[in-house]
């Protein structure tokens, strides 16, 4: 059967807002957070300690962090690309980080300027540290159902990425389909692959993106192979600046749409987060791509 309960790992924030092109005002996505946390989501990624050149809309940080309450219940997670990036965190009072790592060369090349190989080292020193200061790290891998360059990607290549940040200490592995080209299939045999090599569906989580429109199918079959932590982006923003034809996450709202369907627990109010992305597409000043947030207006 399904899992009874899910946890869903709240984006849009972090990957959500990386893409946006106008500059969101500081008190605007603070104001995101919140209610965020308010509509009852377990856990928001906040936002980023990468190169503020990389990605502008997150330049940020560290005066969002400062207003938000890092030590509360919620956790509100980092992300971090180095050693640089963890020094940034910590003198800001981060408790949680994610490294984020590439299945494919090309995209260790493109978002974080490394090898596929290189990136690991990168990494060592961020979660070693991270961990010897108490600080929760969770590993992304992107690009593990295909890279807009690279083409398919093969399976072994991401459980080999996957395994080799766990073994570096990370809590949990989300595993990405940036660019949204997965299928059910796909889902399933990554999920098993993983277990053959040892990795249970207790530390993995699913991060899918709408480009394709195939998210909510793959979270199912994700579910179906006892998958309970779902990356998802209220509203249904987001994508990647350096990943060619990256759109919009899995929404939040359709996510729960289907949970609730199902029956599967989860906590948060429905109707909160719709309101939010409602706010917050005025604030962009475009509709919301999610197809529950435009049938609930
Ligand atoms: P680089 O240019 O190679 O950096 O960028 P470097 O190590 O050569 O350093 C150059 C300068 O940058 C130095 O300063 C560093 O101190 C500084 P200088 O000595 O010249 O004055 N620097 C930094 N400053 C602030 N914060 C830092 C930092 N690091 C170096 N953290 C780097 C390498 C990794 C930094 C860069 O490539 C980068 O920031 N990449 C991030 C790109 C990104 O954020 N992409 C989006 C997130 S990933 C994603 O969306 C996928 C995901 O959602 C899952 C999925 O969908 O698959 C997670
Ligand atoms: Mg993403």
């Amino acid at each position: 059967g399904l899992p009874e309960r899910v946890t869903i790992y709240e984006v849009g924030p972090r990957d959500g807002l990386q893409n946006e092109k106008a500059i969101v005002p500081l008190e605007v996505k603070a104001a995101f957070v919140e209610r965020l946390v308010a509509a009852g989501l377990p856990i928001v990624e906040a936002t980023s300690f990468v190169h503020p050149r990389w990605v502008p809309q997150l330049a940020d940080a560290a005066e969002l962090v400062a207003g938000l309450d890092l030590d509360g219940a919620i956790p509100l997670p980092v992300l971090v690309p180095n050693e640089r990036g963890l020094d940034r965190a910590i003198e800001a009072g981060c408790r949680h980080i994610a490294v984020f790592a590439s299945a494919t060369e090309t995209f260790a090349a493109k978002n974080l300027n490394t090898t596929l190989e290189d990136q690991f080292a990168m990494f060592e020193p961020v979660v070693r540290r991270a961990l010897d200061q108490g600080i929760d790290v969770r590993a992304y891998v992107s690009m593990c159902f295909g890279d807009p360059w690279e083409g398919a990607v093969p399976i072994e290549q991401v459980v080999a990425v996957g395994t080799r940040l766990l073994g570096l200490g990370a809590s949990q592995l989300s595993l990405g389909d940036t660019i949204g080209v997965g299928t059910v299939g796909h889902v399933g045999a990554l999920v098993e692959a993983f277990g053959a090599a040892g990795v249970g569906v207790d530390r993995l989580a699913m991060h899918f993106h709408d480009t394709y429109g195939q998210a909510l199918a793959n979270a199912h079959a994700a579910l179906r192979q006892g998958i309970t932590t779902f990356d998802a982006s209220a509203g249904g923003l987001g994508g990647c600046p350096y990943a060619e034809s990256a759109t919009g996450n899995l929404a939040t709202e359709d996510l729960i749409w289907m949970l609730d369907g199902l029956g599967i627990e989860h906590g948060v109010d429905l109707d909160a987060v719709v309101a939010t992305s409602i706010w917050m597409a005025e604030q962009l000043g475009r509709p919301s791509p999610s197809a529950v947030v435009r049938a609930l207006t």
